[in-house]
């Protein structure tokens, strides 16, 4: 790979209008920025992402998730704008490509067709009915002459609907010897990226227009945005899964994460959540189920059912209202409401409706144990740390502290009473 990536991500973000970072909001489960150094690690081994507002947040939140990325502090104070965001550091191949944080949109392909060919810039170009807010490219004879930025138009400028979408692939050259000779004298007092281009072509380089797909270069400025580019996201991973065999009912009420995988013939119905990196195998996921972070395989959720973080599912059938969270359930049946936490549940065995594991003292987590066969009537409180082995039944509405032996009938009831004709006394009935 002989290709750098720069991520621009030093801007504040305003209009966002809130204190996390702007390229730290997420989209389908992964922030803008991790969609962005995703897709720039499949092309280059040489990725530096620009910081200067809330950068010592940004900077550890990415080096809790990758490694060997690069830093650049932008001296805003003194060099604000884009080309501020470039000066005082050099990239390591011979060509980069430039991308803004928050374009989460982007896809491999028109990358690709960003970094093709030999111009000494390729730049990223749409073309907009309405074309306010974007700085404008003036194309002669198929070549980039200048960018305009809309405060700096004179009105006939202001007409040019080809806009520059702000992704860019520059010959390492281009960037050492024209990031340093920017001035500011422009309308906002900034340094400019897209000023490159105009000296560019003073000196007779090639500057060439890639026409892009508006959609996928569209920038999230605020959450309205954010929400947007959600849906388009979505739409994207769930026709892909569709294609490749999984069957969703009323897919628009359906959301699945982008790291979501599924395998075999999964299906989903109306309004189920896949959250996290689950990986589903030839599962069905009824009505308003939730899954986040776990696997299910050869099993079915639902309606209605949770499945929390870190659960593995095989052969199981999960009913309704079972919540199920960080528990390996393998030939287990938990037809109504239960609760099991921290278990590890084997083949065979029956969890009754109203079951709950008593994983948490208000200080500790344990573990409850169940073994293969093991029928846990309703109403079961299984206090944890518990094992019961294999071939164990547990009576309706016991209260489980200790461990069983195989074979046991296991329960704890107080013995019933009646009390004659009650009835009829207290309600002077007769
Ligand atoms: C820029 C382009 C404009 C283009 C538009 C497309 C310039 C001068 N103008 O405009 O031609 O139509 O993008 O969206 O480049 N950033 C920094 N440091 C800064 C300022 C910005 O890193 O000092 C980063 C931002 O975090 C963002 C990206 O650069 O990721 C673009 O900044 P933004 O302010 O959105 O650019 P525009 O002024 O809208
Ligand atoms: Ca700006």
């Amino acid at each position: 790979m002989s290709i750098s990536v720069v991520i621009l991500a030093a801007g504040q973000g305003t209009r966002m209008k809130s204190t996390t970072p702007k390229v730290l909001h997420e989209i389908s489960g992964k922030s803008m920025l991790f969609h962005a150094i995703d897709a720039a690690q499949k092309i280059s081994d040489d990725i530096t992402v620009v910081l200067y507002h809330q950068a010592a947040r940004i900077q550890a939140e990415i080096e809790k998730h990758y490694e060997g990325i690069h830093f650049h502090m932008q001296d805003a104070e003194q060099y604000p704008g884009t080309g501020g965001a470039m000066k005082g550091f050099s990239v390591k191949h011979t060509k980069a490509l430039i991308l803004n944080g928050d374009m989460p949109l982007v896809t491999m392909n028109a990358l690709k067709s960003l970094i093709q060919g030999d111009a000494d810039i390729n730049m990223s170009v749409i073309k907009l009915d309405n074309p306010s807010g974007y700085g404008r490219v003036v194309i002669l004879n198929g070549n980039v002459q200048e960018i305009v930025e809309e405060k700096d138009c004179i009105p006939a400028q202001k007409e040019i609907q080809t806009v520059n979408a702000g992704v860019y692939c520059v010959k390492k050259e281009i960037l050492d010897s024209y990031i340093p000779a920017l001035n500011n004298h422009n309308a906002q007092a900034e340094y400019y990226l897209t000023d490159i281009i105009k000296m560019a072509v003073d000196d007779g380089k090639i500057v060439h227009p890639v026409i892009v797909d508006e959609e996928e270069f569209k920038g999230v400025n605020s959450k309205l945005d954010l929400a947007h580019a959600e849906e388009i996201l979505q739409r994207r991973i769930k026709t892909a899964w569709m294609k490749a065999g999984v069957s969703m009912r009323l897919p628009e009420t359906i959301y699945i994460d982008s790291r979501a995988t599924f395998e075999g013939e999964c299906l989903l119905e109306n309004g189920v959540s896949i959250q996290g990196a689950s990986h589903i195998i030839t599962s069905h996921i009824k009505t308003n189920s939730v899954i986040e972070d776990s696997h299910i395989e050869n099993s079915d959720v639902g309606p209605m059912g949770r499945v929390r973080p870190n659960s593995k599912l095989i052969d199981t059938h999960i009913g309704n209202f079972v919540e199920v969270k960080k528990s390996t359930l393998t030939g287990v049946k938990a037809g109504h409401l239960a609760y099991l936490g921290d278990a590890t549940i084997e083949e065979g065995s029956n969890i009754g409706a109203g079951v709950i594991t008593c994983n948490y003292d208000g200080k500790n987590k344990y573990q409850t144990k169940i073994g293969k066969n093991v029928f846990v009537g309703s109403d079961t409180q299984l206090v944890a740390p518990v094992t019961i082995p294999d071939d164990v039944m547990i009576a309706a509405g016991t209260t489980v502290t200790k461990d069983a032996n195989s074979g046991d009938l296991v329960l704890s009831r107080t013995h019933q009473k009646s009390i004659k004709n009650f009835f009829y006394k207290f309600f002077r009935k007769a």
